[in-house]
């Protein structure tokens, strides 16, 4: 088998149990509420929701704390295409802030200037694995009286002011797709501390069930109540979106290990924190003092004008690195919304938006010159290639730089 680090006997244990019990779907079968309450502990929070992706977590989150047409969402430029869809999935309208220079994360003075009265969420990220800063989010939307999202699909078990990262925000959104640090292949999971929170994320993703519960995903608990030919099953729209128990059972050997996820992903960075330490132009994500990153991938910076970003990734690759990471595009420079295609989601809301490139100076500025370093390796050993090529490519380009 591959990925042997990834996925063990306890995943096979999970996934053996879901098939021997009859092979239920999340409304009838235990192992979606197994790993939501192992996941929900595990971060720190009360409640945990399962979704089939972190963008439907998303959705859901912006439906359950009010976001409705017309209504704006800040969020960052520097994310995945998913924060920008899920605000247009609820004909609302994003509203972009700028980034910091040195974490890469929202930064929250940008979010204060675009508040205006039409407002109703913030949906920051914690990018690449770094806290977000949650207090000050959390602080704006209590003057303002609207909500956060927070989105840490790259951030799982991630600590902010020494306390987890759930403990913030509404609610928290995490990814499970196959490059987070514990995975089902494809999913998502929300966390709340708030039941009515959870009781709308659970109830959007799936189809409305008026049987569902903050804690309960089941939704057939009374059969003679449920088969009644009078009985109402629905009270609240709601998509599709749940999680199929094969994946939960993943999900819950993959928290059960979280912390030795965690730990390589940890001592990873540190190898490449080292490889760049005598750098001075690979500049590495700051990681702000009270807060511990989970380094979803190595971030840096490339800070030399006469190396491009294409030939140091060239020469990493001829040294034997792996290919770098770009960062996305800039969610404006998307062509889904330089083209204006995005409009024609909600026309009426969206005829007179216009994302001004201007007004994110410090976006523009680093999203060309990121760079990530893969660290979702088995094991230190199996990293240690890649981290002599980030050495060997420093080296080798520092002297031809000085030749010439
Ligand atoms: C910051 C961020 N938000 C949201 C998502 C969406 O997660 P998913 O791919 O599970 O839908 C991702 C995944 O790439 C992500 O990196």
């Amino acid at each position: 088998m591959k990925n042997t680090w990834r996925f063990g006997e306890l995943e096979f244990q999970y996934v053996r149990e879901v098939l021997d019990s009859g092979f239920g779907s999340s409304t009838s079968g235990s192992m979606n509420t197994r790993f939501e309450a192992a996941f929900a502990e595990k971060v720190g929070a009360k409640y945990a929701v399962t979704f089939n992706s972190g963008t439907s977590t998303l959705h859901a989150a912006l439906d359950a704390v009010g976001v409705g047409p017309g209504d704006e969402v800040i969020t960052t430029p520097l994310t995945v295409i998913s924060n920008f869809d899920v605000i247009l999935a609820q004909n609302a309208v994003p509203v972009f802030a700028d980034i910091q220079r040195d974490t890469f994360n929202i930064d929250p003075d940008a979010v204060r200037k675009a508040i205006t009265k039409k407002t109703k969420a913030i949906m920051p990220v914690s990018l690449y694995g770094v806290p977000c800063d949650l207090d000050a989010f959390d602080e704006i939307a209590d003057e303002h009286g609207i909500a956060v999202v927070h989105d840490a699909a790259q951030a799982h078990m991630a600590k902010y002011k020494g306390r987890p990262i759930a403990e913030w925000a509404a609610i928290t959104s995490y990814s499970l797709e196959n490059s987070k640090h514990i995975t089902t292949g494809d999913g998502g999971i929300i966390v709340t501390n708030d039941a009515g929170h959870a009781a709308k994320c659970r109830k959007f993703g799936s189809l409305g069930y008026a049987a569902l519960k903050a804690q309960d995903g089941r939704i057939r608990n009374n059969k003679l109540i449920f088969q009644d030919p009078n009985y109402k099953r629905h009270d609240a729209y709601g998509c599709n979106y749940r999680m199929p128990e094969v994946a939960a059972a993943l999900g819950l050997a993959q928290t059960e290990r979280m912390d030795f996820f965690i730990k390589i992903r940890r001592e990873i960075a540190a190898m490449y924190e080292e490889a760049v330490s005598t750098c001075d132009y690979l500049i590495p994500q700051a990681i702000p003092s009270h807060s511990e990153s989970v380094y979803w991938c190595y971030t840096v910076s490339m800070e030399r004008d006469d190396i491009s970003w294409y030939d140091f990734r060239d020469k990493y690759i001829e040294c034997g690195g792996d290919g770098i990471y770009a960062a996305w595009a800039l969610l404006y420079d998307e062509t889904i919304c330089a083209s204006g295609e995005w409009k024609r989601r909600a026309p009426a809301y969206y005829r007179d938006v216009v994302f001004d490139r201007a007004k994110f100076p410090i976006a523009n500025e680093v999203q060309p010159k990121l760079m990530q370093f893969v660290n979702n390796y088995g094991s230190t050993d199996e990293a240690l290639p890649k981290v002599e090529a980030m050495k060997r490519a420093i080296r080798e380009l520092d002297k031809s730089c000085r030749r010439a």
